[in-house]
Order: structure tokens, then sequence, then C-alpha cells
């Protein structure tokens, strides 16, 4: 009889596929990259097959020894992959029979339909890990820049027009909330990441003994109490890529906000603004004018946004429509996700490099913050505090407002005789309105730009992120 091949083709085939078929169906070129879960969820499965009999002490340990030095040799870069070996399964399962007997015994009770489910969540289960520091170090880096320039007030803009002041924290921690919520919704994603399907085989299980509760726990699958949790369905399981889905619609709306945020940080260091200053390591400049310094890492940022976004777009138009179980169609998850991963933790760590290497121009934040038409809300307010109804106010400080603009004149040097021309109400501490530092403590309201909210504010992220 012919030695048993662990190549899929083995047994049924009389050849090998043809040159341009193994290039199309082949994943290695990607995959490969999944080698370490690959051969932790090897040694898992094996040491449960050991436990059931199906694999004797010896065996193990050869198993076992041959997976690890196969591991030494892939970190080392001394291993040679085969694209005729298709996958990452593939490539280390022939080689570790190759050198151990025993090898040949490994994808007992195994499909590469589960095994590749099982190493895309133990891979997932890490980056998410990974892409949550990330996140929680922009947010120290934005609560930092705020703590920083604690006093410093900016305008704040609704359509891109200066609407009322705030303070420049404020603004920072808008898009520590933002990310907040990100994080939230990265780990609830993990919680459905974190599901051993091992144990589904192509389709439906195994007729072996398997003890899948054994395997969970030693990969680590298990809940907060320290509960194994398990795939529940084989069908599901080995079709199942909603986690990654769902970690890729997380990771999109994280581009979103971090796009959001380059594109603040592209206004504030342009001349127009000049409300910033990036280090020049965090800048390019132009291979044509000598005076650009350009805010490169964020556009990238903001421009990165666009794939994150295709990715989700391919996986569900991936799944859509797929027949039950398995189909191969599934292997083009790899890229889509990986791309995503490596986009978005790389977008949020150089975001958070460049703030730490950004510094705010007072003088030009005071300048925009001393435009007291930002305070023409707080004129109306202090009719309210008069006893007028706040859209007769409204309307009374609209006509104000055409008044200093007809007189050339700042609102806040209008003479109380210019203001009681408009209406009667107006008393002599009207001027005291446009007193900004008297503004900003005003603002008392839970989640305003107030004084000591933001200052509450800043205190809250500051414990919260230490
Ligand atoms: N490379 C494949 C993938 O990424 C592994 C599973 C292949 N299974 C199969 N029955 N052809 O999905």
């Amino acid at each position: 009889m012919k030695k048993p091949s662990p190549v899929s083709r083995s047994g049924r085939f009389t050849g090998g596929p043809a040159a341009d078929v193994a290039q199309f169906t082949q994943s290695i070129s990607f995959d490969w990259r999944l080698w370490r879960h690959d051969i932790q969820g090897s040694i898992a499965h094996a040491t449960m097959l050991q436990s059931i009999g199906i694999l004797t002490r010896k065996e193990l340990t050869a198993i076992t020894k041959g997976l690890r030095q196969i591991a030494a040799e892939i970190s080392a870069g001394s291993f040679v992959w085969k694209l005729e070996l298709e996958d990452v399964h593939m490539n280390i399962e022939s080689e570790l029979t190759r050198r151990v007997p025993a090898g040949a015994k490994l994808h007992t009770a195994r499909s590469r339909n589960d095994q590749v489910a099982l190493d895309v969540r133990l891979w997932l289960r890490e980056e998410i890990t990974a892409l949550l520091g990330e996140a929680v170090s922009l947010q120290r880096a934005l609560v930092a820049l705020g703590q920083e320039n604690a006093d410093v007030i900016i305008p704040g803009y609704t359509h891109l027009q200066r609407a009322q002041p705030v303070y420049f924290a404020h603004h920072l921690l808008a898009y520590v909330e933002m990310l907040e919520r990100d994080c939230e919704r990265l780990w609830d994603c993990h919680s459905r990441v974190n599901v051993c399907p091992l144990g589904s085989g192509a389709i439906a299980g195994s007729t072996l003994p398997l003890d899948r509760l054994m395997v969970a726990r030693l990969l680590g699958f298990v809940d907060t109490e320290g509960k194994p949790q398990l795939t529940q369905n084989s069908m599901d399981a080995v079709s199942d890529r909603d986690f990654a889905v769902e970690f890729c619609a997380a990771a999109a709306l994280l581009a979103v906000h971090l796009s959001r945020l380059a594109e603040d940080v592209i206004l504030w260091a342009g001349t127009e603004f000049d409300f910033i200053k990036i280090a020049d390591a965090y800048t390019t400049g132009s291979s044509l004018m000598p005076q650009k310094k350009n805010p490169d890492i964020a556009e990238l940022a903001r421009g990165k946004t666009g794939r994150v976004f295709g990715n989700l777009m391919s996986l569900l138009t991936l799944l859509k429509g797929l027949p039950m179980t398995y189909n191969r169609d599934l292997q083009e998850d790899k890229e889509r996700l990986f791309d995503t991963a490596d986009t978005v933790r790389a977008t949020t760590r150089l975001m958070e490099a460049l703030l730490l290497h950004t510094k705010v121009n007072k003088d030009s934040c005071a300048t925009a913050a001393g435009d007291p038409s930002l305070l023409a809300t707080d004129l109306a307010d202090y009719l309210v505090l008069k006893g007028m109804p706040f859209r007769q106010a409204h309307h009374v400080v609209g006509a104000v407002v055409g008044l200093a603009e007809k007189a050339g004149q700042p609102l806040n040097e209008l003479t109380l005789a210019q203001l009681q021309s408009v209406d009667n109400a107006f008393g002599p501490d009207a001027p005291a309105v446009f007193d900004l530092k008297r503004a900003m403590s005003k603002r008392n309201v839970v989640g305003s730009p107030g004084t000591k909210e933001v200052a509450r504010q800043l205190a809250r992220w500051r414990a919260q992120l230490s």
C-alpha cells in the first residue's frame, strides 16, 4: 500500500493539480501568517487525541516536538513554504508528517474546515487585544494633549462655521468618547470570537469521542468566569464568519473616528486655522514647494478608511447567498480581515504618535476664540434671564449682530446705547457677557465645555485610563 500522504488530494486522485490551478487556489501566500495559531491549535488537538487514546504518549511527544521545531524554523525564516501544498495547514502538517510518522494521526477527527475557523479565531483574538491596546494609547494621547493645554479655548464649529467657544480639551475628549465606544464594540466582538469551533470536523463533527471542552480550555476559549466556550452546531461552526464581519464593522467605525480626527488635525495644522504645529518628524515636505510641511499621516489616516470600508463590504458580499456549509469562497475572507486589522492598528498607532508630537499654538487659538460673535448665544441667554422668551431673544440678538455688521464694529464693542436702540431689556451688565473666561465658567451642564466640567471630565479620563 502507498504511504498515506497528508495532501488533500490523496487517495482518489491520480495526479496533482494543473499549475495554474495550484496558483489560483493557493492561500499560503497570505495565510502563512496563521502559522503560530495553527501550531498552537494542533498541539491542543493532539493533546486531546492522546487523552482519549487515539495517540500514545510517545506519539504525542513526537508530534509536539516536531511542531515546536517547525515553529522555530518558521520564526527563524528558514522554513520553506510550498505553494503546491495550498495553505498553512497543509504545509505544516505535511512537513510534520515527513519528519514524524505519527504526524499522520494528527488530522484525526479534524478537517481544514474547523481548523481554519479555529486558526482565524485564535489570530483575531490576539489582534483585537492588540488593537484595544492601541486605541487606549490613543485615548491617553488625546487626554494628555488636552491636559497640557487645559486653559486653551477655541471656537467650536458647526457647518465649519464658528459657533460657540469650547475648551480645546473638550474637543479632544469628544474623540476619547468615540474611541471608548469603539473599545466596547471590539470587546463585545471578542466574546463571540472567543468560541472554540474545533471538533466540528468538516461539517458533521466526529464519531470519535472527542473532548471538546479540554481543547477549549487548552486554547483559552473560556469566558470571564473560566467557563469553556464551544460552538454548538457543527454546520454553523465551519461556515460562520460573523465574527470576522463584526470585527471589520467595529474596525470600520473606528476608522471613521480616526478619519474625523485626522480631518480636524489637517484643518488645525493649516495656515488658515494655525491651531497646532506638528513636529517635523511627523510631517512630510513637498517635492516642488520648499515651504511646504504636509500632514500626510493624517491624510493617509483619512484615506485608508476607504479600504477598511471596502473590506467590510467584501466580507458581507462573500457570505451572502453561500449555501451551507464550508465553501472555498470562505478562503477569500483572510486578506480582507488581515488588511483591516493591519490598517486600523497602524493608523491608530500613527495618530497617537502624531498627537504626542503636536504643539498647540496658544496665540492663534486665543485670537480665534476671542471672536465675540461666538458669544451671541450667551447674549440671548442674558435676555432670557431678564425674562424674555428665547425666540424673541434670538431675534433681538440677531438684530444686534446685524447692527454691529452694518456699523463695522465687533459685537462686544457696541455701546449700551446701541444695544438699547435694538431693545430696552439690555442693561449696564450686558457687556460683561463678552468676558470669555466668565462665559466658560457658566457652562456647568453635564457634558458641556465649561471650566469646571471639562476639568472634571479630564480628571475622570485620566483616572479611567491610568
Ligand atoms: N485554505 C482554506 C481556507 O482558507 C482552508 C480550508 C480548506 N478546506 C477545504 N475543504 N478545501 O478556507
